[in-house]
């Protein structure tokens, strides 16, 4: 017989150090909009570790500011599960520069509990690649890898 298997799609939201203490009230957001919080890390990221995680920024203007204040304090790593998760969440994040957000989409976290345009409350992963990435680097224990049918049984 055939094992069925299915996959739900998984993302990475960060509660950026701006917002962290706002982190119930945006994890409310987040369960409201049929989200599973899987697994959940306060974590305090040293200059080099944030480094790593912007790593695409790299080189850019606003990269020291960046990992700077990303490594002033602690942050809140979430992984997300539902259908289109990382679409939605960015969806739900909203445009990055958050006085844009609160322009054009007033409704979104970053409109809603950003601080300006680099301070903008929440990160979201933006491709498939970035997501399984950015999930190990924060939760770097976590079994990610789906057992294969038959080997299950096994163990
Ligand atoms: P980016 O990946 O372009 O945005 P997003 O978070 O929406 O995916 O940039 C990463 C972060 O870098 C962004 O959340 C805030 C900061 N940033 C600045 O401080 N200045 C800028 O001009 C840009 C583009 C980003
Ligand atoms: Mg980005």
């Amino acid at each position: 017989m055939e094992h069925p298997q299915i996959f739900v799609e998984r993302t990475l939201a960060v509660i950026k150090p701006d917002a962290v203490d706002k982190s119930d009230e945006i994890e409310e957001i987040i369960l409201r909009s049929g989200f599973t919080i899987l697994q959940k890390r306060r974590v305090h990221l040293t200059p080099e570790q944030t480094s790593d995680f912007y790593a695409e920024h790299y080189g850019k203007m606003f990269f020291p500011s960046l990992v700077a204040y990303m490594s002033s304090g602690p942050i809140m790593a979430l992984v997300l599960a539902r259908e289109n998760a990382i679409a939605y969440w960015r969806e739900l994040v909203g445009p990055t520069n958050t006085l844009k957000a609160r322009e054009t989409h007033p409704d979104s976290i970053r409109a809603l509990y950003g601080t300006d345009d680099q301070r903008n409350a929440v990160h979201g992963s933006d491709t498939f690649s970035s997501a399984e990435r950015e999930i190990r680097f924060l939760f770097p224990d976590s079994i990610v890898e789906p057992i294969p049918a038959g080997q299950a049984a096994k163990d």
